[in-house]
């Protein structure tokens, strides 16, 4: 028999189905709650609130598990590549090798840029932050490769999919190139997914960028475990724009203004702040994590806590390693790593932390890493997004291929004013000169 849960309101009694997930997750259908009885739910931030039905990521924040259609992000970070688990998150299954190349092949074909895009580049501030040009620029790709009538829905998708994957990383790249006055370098046919940014971002006319096959595949790692995360806030604003029947390069232009918030993706780059601040007034990391226990100070402790793990981050410990081989490989230190460990180190040990389940999250890690490959700061929430695509691309389609899709569209509770009048200007004048506006 159908599992049900039972709601008594106002001397009435109702039944609700419980859906059951694969794994054991569980929730109250509550889709008919508002016809038959006139309620609503209220539910800030929506903690307690499933928005859908997805068979793509799996995560249990108590036991710290992440999966990629049912297989762990260890195993992936292990034996995969960035262009393979992208193809697993859109697809649903990991590709043959024949497929693959086809895959790769399609990115390698659409990895330039349309030439006029470069000068809405060149007319942007000098200080505008990438995530902000890379947001405008990934809408604006619409202007440049607008549908075909000949071509059939799904042929449109899997152009828009593919120019996406390679053309955010090119973007990307040429961003952190123009803001510095350096001369755009072009994708080569000749070099894989991720290498390719790396030279795009980091070559020279007078000093060849030599590839560290190392930091490639400490960006791959970086990607892999950043390419989903079910129904994080940016993910939940590509499904929500893309409600209103909008196209994939708008909805995935408002999962990277989403994820550019200092709470979410933009984390990891508040992360290097914090620790330079704690650098710049002495180290002593003690005082920040006492203002992040203080109720009345807004600071949190950037990097740590997360909505669903309430246990370590399971990517946490993927980048710490990819982190320390790097900085081993390049015979690099980096003072900012030595704080971040004292912080972890006392953070960890902390009551405070312990009872609000309070552990470091992905981003905690991924800047040290970040900065070990000399992305410069303000660049890691646009490498953050480079990985989440993916995860965006494969959300958005399950959203739209859903029988029960519908427009995004909450209620609310109304606490303004009750009926009252429109007041004539001149009326207004007495009243305030009597006080009783
Ligand atoms: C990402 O959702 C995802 O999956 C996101 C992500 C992904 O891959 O998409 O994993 C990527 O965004 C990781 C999170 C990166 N953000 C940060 O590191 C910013 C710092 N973290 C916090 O702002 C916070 O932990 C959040 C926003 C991440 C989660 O906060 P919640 O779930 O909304 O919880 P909350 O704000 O209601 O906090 C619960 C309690 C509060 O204390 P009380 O009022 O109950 O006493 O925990 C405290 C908070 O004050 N708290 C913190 C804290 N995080 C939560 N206190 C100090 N420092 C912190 N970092």
């Amino acid at each position: 028999m159908a599992e049900k849960a039972t709601l008594i309101l106002d001397g009435k009694t109702y039944e609700f189905p419980i859906i059951t997930g694969s794994e054991g997750d569980k929730a109250i259908d509550i889709s008919k709650l508002l016809k038959e009885t006139g309620y609503i739910t209220f539910d800030p931030g929506y903690v307690n609130t499933g928005s859908c039905i997805s068979a793509i990521t799996y995560m249990d924040g108590k036991k710290g598990i992440l999966r990629y259609r049912g297989i762990p992000i260890e195993e992936l970070a292990e034996h995969s590549t960035f262009v393979e688990t992208s193809y697993l998150l859109i697809n649903g299954n990991l590709p043959t090798p024949d497929e693959l190349a086809a895959f790769s092949g399609l990115l390698n074909d659409h990895s330039l840029v349309h030439e006029d895009m470069k000068t809405f580049f060149s007319s942007y501030p000098r200080g505008a932050h990438p995530m902000g040009i890379l947001s405008s620029m990934v809408n604006a790709l619409r202007a440049f490769y607008p549908e075909v009538p000949e071509r059939s829905q799904e042929e449109e998708l899997n152009l828009t999919v593919a120019r996406l994957l390679s053309k955010l990383r090119t973007l990307a790249a040429m961003s952190y190139r123009i803001s510095r006055g350096h001369r755009v370098i072009y994708p080569s046919h000749e070099l894989g997914y991720c290498a390719n940014f790396l030279n795009m971002m980091f070559d020279s006319p007078v000093k060849p960028y030599v590839i560290d096959y190392d930091v490639v595949r400490a960006l791959e790692v970086f990607w892999i475990t950043s390419a989903d995360h079910e129904q994080n806030c940016s993910t939940s604003a590509v499904r929500h724009v893309g409600s209103a029947r909008v196209n994939l390069y708008a909805s995935i232009s408002a999962g990277i203004s989403a994820l550019w918030g200092p709470l979410h993706g933009g984390a990891n780059q508040a992360v290097i702040e914090m620790l330079q601040e704690i650098r710049d007034s002495g180290g002593d990391p003690r005082p920040f994590i006492e203002r992040a226990k203080d109720r009345n100070d807004p600071f949190r402790l950037m990097g740590f806590g997360h909505r669903v793990y309430k246990t370590y981050d399971p990517r946490a410990p993927i980048i710490k390693k990819m982190t320390d081989k790097i900085l081993t490989k390049l015979g690099r230190t980096d003072p900012l790593l030595d704080i971040a460990q004292n912080l972890e180190e006392l953070v960890i040990r902390d009551p405070y932390f312990i009872d609000h389940n309070l552990y470091p999250n992905v981003d905690f890690h991924s800047g040290i890493l970040l900065r070990a490959m000399d992305v410069p700061v303000n660049m890691f929430p646009v490498m953050f997004a480079i990985g989440r695509l993916p995860g965006w691309i494969g959300q958005w389609m399950e959203s739209m291929e859903d029988p029960d899709r519908k427009l995004c569209r909450p209620r609310q509770i109304y606490l303004g004013p009750t009926l009252r009048e429109y007041i004539p200007r001149d009326k207004r004048i007495q009243m305030k000169e009597n006080g009783e506006l």
